[in-house]
């Protein structure tokens, strides 16, 4: 006798390895959104009532909302990213539902993204290349410091979060001859001396837990943000961060955008508090009007949330979301699950 279906919620088309994945496990029964655009609320909500799996992106929250529109028979939430700030891990946990993530399948990718977000901002790419199709070049032929930015030889590269991007971020910044690293993170400096020592063994540069960010802000020329988005981690960029850095130090976000506090990122490159600033995520995303103060900044280049947007990457993260959720309900291990 053939056992029930599980019903699942898809809530995009997945790259098509994830797609084939999840049209073959043949317990399963799915809805999907067909739209390139994050799914309506009310047809998410709608769609949830007796789903036991939901495969979600980060444009979808997780809150109380969705968990009781589900009901009682929810098992998993499979989400299709690294971060987590869209769920709220308390509603799951008090539910018994289990959550996966895909955090390994990314690190390359956004770890290569922080590399050119921090040479990008350094050496002025933004500015460069808005100049360039500005028509502006005519006026502006090849001179001694035209565009001129500091280097990234010889530089003291801080850390807000050290986890496996900022590690693997790290590594890559090696060869270009940077001077010294720092990192922050929520262990205490002497746990995270302790957990970290041996990682970069050979890199020939300290490696160095800060005693706090102000350590951090004050010793780096480049501040790459690798952390996630906590209540206590908003706006841990902010005004007096930012008054804290080096005038020819850059900024760079890989994480989330509420972490930069925006107004006071604005009047730092006004002021020319900060060098630049290379941004892959900002507050408010993707709600970014053409006309924004952020956008007026020369020396600040934002992408649109890029970071993991190379095409195998994104195969794989469809299929280790697919895997998730099927181990989810099948009661199985999840190629990774976030301990609630
Ligand atoms: C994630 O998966 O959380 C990233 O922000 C996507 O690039």
């Amino acid at each position: 006798m053939m056992s029930r279906k599980y019903n699942v919620v898809v809530t995009r088309q997945l790259p098509e390895a994830g797609q084939i994945l999840l049209q073959d496990a043949s317990d399963i029964e799915f809805v999907q959104w067909t739209e390139d655009r994050p799914c309506d609320r009310d047809w998410l909500l709608q769609h949830a009532k007796g789903a036991s799996g939901i495969l979600l992106m980060l444009t979808e929250k997780v809150n109380e909302e969705l968990i009781n529109a589900a009901g009682p028979q929810l098992k998993v939430i499979a989400s299709f990213s690294v971060g987590t700030d869209h769920v709220d891990r308390s509603i799951l946990k008090s539910h018994n539902i289990r959550l996966g993530y895909t955090p390994t399948a990314l690190t390359d990718a956004c770890a290569d993204l922080a590399v050119m977000l921090t040479l990008m901002s350094q050496r002025r790419g933004g500015e460069s290349l808005r100049k360039v199709l500005d028509g502006q070049w005519p006026q502006m032929p090849w001179s001694p410091l035209l565009l001129a930015g500091p280097p990234i030889r010889g530089a003291t590269v801080g850390f807000l979060g050290f986890g496996r991007i900022a590690q693997a971020t790290l590594k890559r910044l090696l060869p270009f001859g940077i001077a010294r690293a720092l990192y922050l993170t929520s262990r205490p400096r002497e746990r995270a001396r302790e957990h970290y020592i041996g990682l970069l063994d050979g890199s020939g540069i300290p490696v160095e837990p800060a005693q706090d960010w102000r350590e951090v802000a004050r010793e780096s020329d480049v501040v790459i943000v690798g952390c996630a988005l906590t209540p206590q981690t908003k706006h841990l960029v902010g005004p007096e961060f930012l008054a804290t850095m080096k005038k020819r130090a850059v900024l760079v976000n890989i994480a989330r955008g509420p972490i930069v506090d925006t107004d006071a990122l604005v009047k730092a490159l006004e002021e020319e508090q900060i060098f630049g600033a290379g941004l892959d995520v900002v507050e408010n995303e993707p709600n970014i009007p053409a006309d924004h103060a952020l956008l007026k900044q020369e020396r600040c280049i934002l992408v649109p949330h890029i970071g993991s947007a190379n095409t195998e990457t994104r195969e794989q993260m469809a299929t280790e979301s697919v895997r998730n959720l099927l181990a989810g309900l099948r009661g199985e291990n999840m190629v990774n699950e976030v301990v609630l």
